[in-house]
């Protein structure tokens, strides 16, 4: 019996066969579709192919691809476990021809395939076409010699295949399996179908037309191909079971739950291990492709499906989480073919386990609630609304657990009850909102998370992605387009632009849509929406248009460069400093980094040569950055560094990074860094290049900062520096080696000779040097009075010359103005016979009047003052000429 492993490897190589590529599953997350929540077919990574938008070096494809169907259109959640078909997580086969074959190969591919490979007998088989086919009913006719009456036409549009509204599509046709007469129903088409002896096991589209946004159909350029065939259904055929949950994936997953449970597979708790086993697969692949829990989007609808196993474990009678014990035998099963589980077992184990635990505390009480609700409640009457809504709001019971829960005992809830509740809630926070005085662009921000919920953010795993235009914003108001060299805020339903938020620039790059392109320079949050800071740079954007978005690569890379080196450098301090260093602020923008930080010294060299280094030493060791979902208090226990005063919420996601290297002593091994934080970050830490610190300085009083770079500014900063280096070494005329020592001589040799200059300004200005130069002195008042000007000093030069001209005159006063360029200094000397006499203070204040300055200080024997106007020195000796004729 082949597993479904084998079948699916089987398919793959008779697709291989005949020559078509075998691509790797996209992910559960479509990149390239704006309102998709999770990839639901094959063809969705194709979609552009088909309609000429893109092309691939290859025109053949097939692929098993993840799909998840839960939330949105194709809603399968409440039916998952009760019936045999119904997945929220399944694979699916297809072969795809992009332009290449079309039915004429399509058709004997399937029928080869189905009749020989998989060896089904050709006479249990039967088919539908578009009843307007008759291309398609021959092929089957002269391939398959299929005759007449088991080649159905069907008017309907089960026979035209379509992804959505719009989108590449075209007739198909479908291939039923007949379970023989012993089972019930009817062939496709008739009063019966819906019986489950002929099921339907491969859907083939013809595809040639694209459906407009305007409800026409337009005809392709190229005739192409995407098939889809369920791997459980055919699976379960070639095992011969009737039920999916019966093929050995599924089974082994089945007892998985039974053992863990200690609950007999088949006994009574029969559907609960199913709905395990099946939301077991779909939780764990949409974690492993980077949806977390959440009360928002695709986080929500994760949260729902984790929560309904939950609450079918706990019926199961498990005390204990459940859930994440049952994830090794998820990737024993299916980690060869997706080696992402595999990657991301750890991941999808602990969040189980936390959202497990978590809900566990409101479950019982929770459940008790529902009970006495239901004890109040008359026979068939359904579950009211508000009851439905308490426990969506306190106990956290999304409104289909609810149902579930109800199912079982034939029971509703009274959904507009619900909605109604849920509306009031809102206008509640409205009319809340409003008494806060925020400001008029507030206003459109909070209409439009009401009517949208929060933008959200695939960021952390893709720099590209398609967005629907929720809204643009000009001046204030909304716009139905803008036009070139407008600026506008655009809001998309979904964006892989991070808006700036702890410590991380907002993302810039580019947003292009079918009539025009728009430059995002910056992205910023308005509460849980995403604000794209735009400039129209070609034709014009229109609200409601579905955008391509795409970040500025080198930009954000040189960005989570710099917010992991932060994270480095917040460790390495601790470590240099001490455990008081605490963050106290940070940046991370493309070209470098800052980092501010309680620490009341500057850093020595020695410090900062330390920090240096050990954070490079953990670039080189090249580990990777794990990030992972969990409560502050598990975080806390882990260590994690956090922002003090911050208010986090339930779950925070822990970021860590490096592994202490081992000290030969059985230590080592530990994470380095684990903090708290929100931001993007890179893969491995080899990605963060160089690590350059530019040195600290103080932010504020016992905080420093730290400024450093990364990276290709790293390697910049370096060669700016080397090549400066050889500019000064060339000039010097040394080799780069021996520059400091050449400063260090020529340094030396400077203050020598500007002594010397200093020295001979003196003698020059005095006349000549000696005593022998320079007026005389004469008496007045019975004093001998010596005055001179002189130039090409400055002031601080004046004491020395007073001394020496108090030398000379032996007994007596001296004033000596000088012309400082314009201005003038001025210095008086009385020799030490004198002072009792006369003070220099007064010659000196005298003086400067004269000069039109103020005031002058000293001692008595000596004293100076500065003037504004040196050419009025024979006014200013006159006036100190005056002072000693007074005496
Ligand atoms: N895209 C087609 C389907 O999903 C094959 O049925």
């Amino acid at each position: 019996m082949p597993s479904l492993n084998d079948i699916r490897s089987t398919y793959l190589d008779f697709f291989r066969r005949n020559g078509h590529r075998v691509v790797d599953s996209s992910p559960l997350v479509p990149r390239n579709d704006p309102t998709l929540m999770f990839t639901n077919s094959g063809m969705v990574q194709f979609k552009n192919l088909f309609t000429g938008v893109e092309t691939r070096d290859y025109t053949r494809a097939t692929t098993a691809q993840k799909c998840v169907r839960a939330g949105g259109k194709h809603n399968d959640l409440d039916n998952v476990g009760y019936t045999a078909r119904h997945h929220t997580f399944f694979e699916m086969l297809g072969n795809f021809s992009f332009g290449d074959y079309f039915k004429e190969t399509a058709i004997p591919l399937a029928w080869e395939l189905l009749t020989k490979d998989f060896g089904l007998n050709p006479d249990r088989l039967l088919v539908t076409v578009y009843h307007t086919d008759d291309e398609a009913a021959t092929l089957w006719k002269k391939v398959a010699g299929l005759p007449d009456e088991r080649i159905i036409r069907i008017a309907t549009d089960d026979n035209f295949w379509r992804m959505g509204p719009t989108g590449p599509c075209g007739p198909c046709t479908e291939i039923f399996y007949d379970h023989g007469p012993s089972i019930w129903g009817g062939p496709p088409g008739s009063a019966e179908e819906d019986g489950d002896r002929f099921i339907e096991i491969w859907n083939n589209v013809f595809m040639q037309n694209e459906q407009l946004p305007d409800g026409s159909l337009r005809v392709l350029e190229m005739q192409s191909i995407d098939t889809g065939m369920g791997l459980e259904r055919i699976g379960a055929l070639l095992q011969g079971k009737h039920d999916n949950y019966d093929t050995d994936l599924m089974r082994s997953l089945i007892e998985a739950s039974a053992h863990a449970t200690s609950r007999d597979p088949d006994g009574p708790g029969k559907v609960h291990h199913r709905v395990i086993a099946d939301h077991l697969r779909s939780t764990s692949f949409l974690i492993a492709d980077g949806v977390m829990p959440s009360n928002e989007g695709r986080g929500y609808v994760l949260r729902r499906i984790m929560r309904r196993a939950m609450r079918h474990a706990h019926m199961l009678g498990a005390q204990d989480p459940v859930m994440y014990r049952l994830v090794p035998a998820l990737v024993r099963q299916m980690g060869a073919a997706y080696p992402e589980l595999t990657r991301a077992q750890a991941l999808i184990e602990e969040t189980l386990k936390l959202e497990e635990t978590r809900f566990k505390q409101t479950l019982d009480r929770g459940l008790r609630l529902l009970d006495e609700e239901l004890a109040h409640l008359g026979e068939g009457q359904p579950l009211p609304g508000a009851a439905a809504f308490k426990l969506y709001d306190t106990y956290g019971f999304p409104l289909d657990l609810t149902q579930d829960a109800l199912r079982e005992k034939g029971r509703t809830v009274d959904t507009a009850g619900f909605d109604a509740a849920m509306a009031e809630q809102k206008a509640k926070a409205r009319a809340s909102w409003a008494g806060s005085g925020e400001t008029a662009d507030a206003a459109i921000w909070f209409d439009l998370a009401e009517a949208h919920g929060a933008t959200e953010f695939l960021g952390y795993d893709t720099e590209t992605a398609e967005g629907e235009i929720l809204a643009l914003v000009g001046d204030g108001a909304a716009l139905p387009r803008a036009g070139e060299g407008r600026q506008v805020q655009i809001v998309v339903n979904q964006t892989p632009f991070y808006a700036e938020s702890g410590g991380q620039v907002g993302d810039a790059g580019w947003l292009r849509s079918e009539t025009g392109m728009a430059a995002i320079t910056d992205t910023r949050k308005a509460g849980g929406l995403f604000l794209h800071v735009a400039t129209v740079t070609e034709g014009e954007i229109v609200a409601g248009q579905p955008v391509k978005l795409e970040v500025d690569h080198h930009r954000r890379a040189a960005i989570r460069a710099n917010h992991s080196a932060t994270h480095l450098v917040n460790e390495a301090l601790r470590r240099a400093l001490g455990a008081h260093v605490a963050q106290k602020g940070s940046l991370n923008a493309p070209d470098r980094l800052r980092f501010d930080f309680s620490h009341s010294k500057a850093l020595t060299p020695a410090e900062l040569g330390q920090v240096e280094a050990e954070v490079n030493g953990y670039i080189r060791q090249n580990g990777a950055v794990e990030t992972r979902i969990m409560t502050p208090d598990d975080a806390r226990a882990l260590g994690a560094q956090a922002l003090f005063g911050e208010k986090y919420g339930d779950e925070v996601r822990v970021v860590s990074m490096g592994r202490e290297a081992g000290s030969g002593k059985g230590t080592g091994g530990e994470t380095y860094s684990i903090e708290l934080c929100g931001g993007t970050h890179v893969a491995r830490l080899g990605e963060i290049g160089a690590f350059v610190l530019l040195g600290d300085s103080a932010s504020s009083a016992g905080v420093r900062r730290i400024e450093a770079l990364t990276g290709q500014a790293a390697l910049d900063h370096l060669n700016a520096q080397q090549a400066r280096l050889a500019e000064i070494a060339s000039l010097l005329k040394v080799p780069a080696a021996e520059v400091v020592e050449r400063v260090r001589a020529l340094a030396e040799e400077r203050r020598a000779l500007s002594n010397e200059v200093a020295q001979l300004r003196r003698e020059l200005a005095m006349g000549g040097g000696g005593a022998a130069g320079g007026p005389e002195a004469r008496e007045i008042g019975g004093v001998r009075f010596l005055a001179q000007t002189v130039a090409g000093v400055s002031g601080k030069d004046l004491p020395a010359l007073v001394d020496e001209m108090k030398a000379r005159v032996g007994s007596g006063a001296v004033l000596l103005v000088a012309d400082t360029g314009g201005k003038a200094a001025v210095a008086a000397g009385v020799t030490a016979d004198l002072t009792g006499r006369l003070s220099a203070v007064d010659l000196v204040k005298a003086a400067a009047e004269a000069l039109g300055g103020k005031g002058g200080g000293g001692r008595p024997d000596m004293a100076q003052a500065g003037g504004a106007d040196a050419s009025r020195a024979p006014e200013a000796i006159a006036a100190a000429e005056a002072v000693l004729a007074a005496l």
